[in-house]
């Protein structure tokens, strides 16, 4: 069996196998460890980039040898069916035991149908769209070749001059859990042996998002409360729904970096919370443990990883150089790298890659699925979705068919603005902007760009305030460029660039109703344009059928319903500003000096988390609790009647907070538990019922043990986090 080079022929051999999906088990895994070489394995455990060029997609010529000697086992970044294939041709025909490579990319949020980013997705609220965009991102992407993405992005982020706040689901831990589950979802289905299931990746494992002043890669320092309350739950969703695989994070957390991190990766991941799948580095993450000052070089960072647990090297090529010594000189022992190998093709087997290595690459099936017309449908459905309605005096939206507008700004016809930083395959000439989605639609529209979106020349002003000077409405479509936020692309000040406020500004000066479109990553500070703008919708940056979508709420197609999963603040001396905060012995007393206040702002922020408008009103009564009291086991019943107090049909997303007053450790002052997305008629009423648990009132005591505690409790309905917490309930 020494020079069987086709895996094939091995399971033939081996297992007498009469038809491989059914019968590749564990012991054969075993058996095929049994006969890598120490190299082969090592190769399972390496990771690199196929380093895409502008021409095409290519791989280094020392990468193709890798895989033909079996030391790369897994390539990213290479993509399309045909491509795929040929890679993996190698692999299986050249290779001695012709084990299949494992193709990743970043898929977040879409594959060539670009869905709004992770963070406006979040604002749509609605986990069943959530779930499909993901759904359709696997089908994409699988029928492009590839098995696994590196998605979800599951980090709490409440810094918003953090550039990845971008990836994720914003600032809470109760959104983010259940999106994070239905983003898992998503991409793996129910089988994982179909050939449209891609394995997911929680990422990055953890408490990335809390980077000391939102600098990327920047140093976290939390307690392990805040960790366990905060930065962990949605990662335990990810392991709860099924995710295969996991990437640690590029910060170190108490001392100690991610990637070599065993009470992360051993004790929470895999000892409590029995995830049985992977890990992967980030890129170069275990590397970076030098800088870090935690390696003293790259080999001893390979002997603090892999004996952490961390399975997998994207890109560092450490394990690569490093393991075999490491393994001779008694540093790593065999059966830690086995089991890591183990891990790897466990995943890749599930996969069906061991069936039909191939069956990914379906050129055909390729032509079907990608930027298919049902699956940009669906990307203009969420990205409508996904819009948050700030401001609307006036009513001055939505436009009437006989209003003359203006439209200006740099991003009003900029289609690769509208993908975010992480779009994958997604392409500029594939995506509609706002001014192209006018033009399809007939309707008339003057033109200007005015300015670049960063930059100092005017030049183009004037043509600005000629097609504003003809115009009923001005819309300007401003924010930020695609690379302004995502991954090292951290911000100090998060607001509209300068140019863009000296236009809106002279654009004002018209009197004419403003309207701004945001195009942005992250939340920004718009202190000044809230007085100056008329309307406000925060667009994010809405994908592939960003222009259809942005024209469906301007013209009140669609009703805009977003709301916000993350808080706006006044400006960004308040950050670090998220809604469920501790009271303070002092809290904020606005004639008392000494509470806790600043000099300069309020404490408020401009938007609160869970706000956003809508071109109809609700109204809440009757909002009620059905026990006073009770005990352990009893399930608490909520209800409140939502009225559509306006003209015109709409969802509203009803929000259910609560608050623990007392206890043995200091409670939020408020904590999302429930939400509904419902949708009414004029005039129309719901009762809209919550059901919780006393589960759902445990929190982690100062033993971080997972409690509850006798006593009171106050919860709220409404409309955001603003609501007022009037329901009294007591445990017994
Ligand atoms: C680095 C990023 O932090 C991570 O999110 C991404 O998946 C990898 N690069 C691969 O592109």
């Amino acid at each position: 069996m020494i020079f069987i080079r086709h895996f094939s022929v091995l399971i033939i051999i081996t297992c007498q196998l009469s038809s491989f999906s059914q019968s590749f088990t564990d012991d054969k895994i075993d058996s095929l460890i049994s006969i890598m070489t120490l190299e082969e394995k090592i190769g399972q455990l390496t990771l690199f980039t196929s380093d895409w060029a502008t021409t095409g997609p290519t791989i280094r010529e020392n990468y193709l040898e890798d895989i033909r000697s079996g030391r790369a086992g897994n390539i990213f970044n290479a993509h399309t069916a045909a491509y795929n294939r040929s890679l993996q041709k190698v692999a299986i025909e050249e290779s001695r035991l012709g084990i299949p490579l494992l193709f990743g990319y970043d898929v977040i949020h879409g594959y060539k149908t670009i869905f709004p980013i992770p963070l406006g997705e979040a604002a749509t609220w609605d986990l069943e769209l959530i779930e499909r965009a993901a759904r359709i991102a696997a089908e994409e992407a699988t029928a492009g070749g590839l098995h696994w993405t590196f998605a979800p992005m599951v980090d709490i982020a409440r810094d918003p001059r953090w550039g990845r706040i971008a990836e994720g689901a914003g600032e809470d831990v109760y959104l983010g859990s259940l999106i994070a589950a239905a983003r898992v979802r998503g991409f793996q289905g129910n089988d994982l042996t179909k050939n449209n299931t891609l394995l997911a990746c929680a990422k990055h494992f953890a408490a990335y998002g809390a980077a000391q002043a939102g600098r990327d890669y920047h140093t976290v320092d939390i307690s392990k409360r805040t960790l366990w309350e905060t930065y962990l739950p949605p990662f335990k969703a990810c392991v709860d729904a099924g995710a295969m695989t996991f990437m640690t994070s590029f910060n170190e957390l108490d001392g100690i970096p991610a990637s070599a991190h065993r009470y992360l990766l051993e004790e929470i991941l895999r000892d409590t919370w029995k995830f049985e799948g992977f890990v992967v580095s980030d890129y170069t993450s275990i590397n970076e443990m030098v800088p870090h000052g935690y390696a003293a070089n790259n080999k001893d960072a390979g002997r603090l990883a892999i004996n952490a647990g961390l399975d997998m090297d994207m890109q560092g090529a450490v394990y690569y150089d490093y393991l075999e010594d490491l393994l001779a000189e008694g540093e790593v022992s065999i059966q830690t790298i086995d089991l890591s190998v183990k891990r790897i093709l466990q995943a890749k087997n599930k996969l069906g890659l061991f069936d039909d290595p191939y069956r990914y690459s379906d050129e055909q099936r390729e032509k079907e699925v990608v930027l298919s017309s049902a699956n940009k449908e669906l990307a203009r459905e969420i990205a409508r979705n996904s819009m948050v309605l700030l401001k609307n005096q006036n009513s001055v939206l939505p436009l009437q068919d006989s209003d003359q507008i203006a439209l200006i700004g740099p991003l009003a016809d900029s289609p690769i603005d509208m993908l975010g930083s992480w779009h994958a395959a997604g392409q500029a000439n594939q995506t509609t902007s706002v001014l192209h989605a006018f033009n399809q639609a007939g309707k008339k529209v003057a033109y200007a760009q005015g300015c670049t979106i960063e930059g100092t020349d005017t030049s183009g002003f004037s043509e600005a305030i000629e097609k504003g000077e003809t115009a009923d409405k001005i819309i300007m479509v401003v924010g930020e460029h695609f690379n302004m936020s995502g991954e090292a692309a951290s911000r100090s000040q998060i607001r509209i660039p300068d140019i863009q406020q000296l236009l809106i500004k002279r654009l004002s000066e018209l009197n004419k109703p403003i309207i701004l479109v945001l195009i942005s990553g992250r939340p920004l500070c718009l202190n000044w344009e809230l007085q100056i703008a008329d309307a406000i919708i925060e667009a994010w940056q809405p994908g592939t059928m960003a222009g259809p979508a942005i024209l469906d709420v301007l013209s009140g197609d669609h009703n805009p319903s977003g709301k916000l999963p993350v808080t706006f603040p006044r400006n960004e001396g308040q950050i670090p500003i998220f809604y469920n905060v501790k009271n303070t012995g002092r809290p904020m007393q606005p004639d008392n000096k000494y509470s806790s206040k600043y000099l300069d702002v309020a404490n408020d922020p401009l938007f609160p988390f869970g706000y956003g408008l809508s071109y109809t009103t609700f109204s809440y009564a009757n909002m009620s609790v059905d026990k006073t009291e009770i005990s352990d086991q009893e399930d608490l019943n909520f209800s409140v009647t939502l009225t559509n107090s306006g003209s015109v049909a709409g969802h509203e997303i009803v929000q259910l907070y609560m608050r623990d007053p007392v206890a043995s450790v200091t409670r939020p002052v408020k904590e999302l538990k429930r939400f509904e997305k419902v949708f009414l008629q004029p005039s129309e009423s719901k009762e809209v019922k919550f059901s919780l648990s006393t589960e759902e009132l445990k929190f982690y005591n100062s033993d971080l043990q997972w409690v509850f505690e006798p006593g009171e409790f106050r919860f709220g309905i409404g409309p955001d986090s603003d609501v007022e917490l009037t329901l009294n309930v007591v445990l017994k």
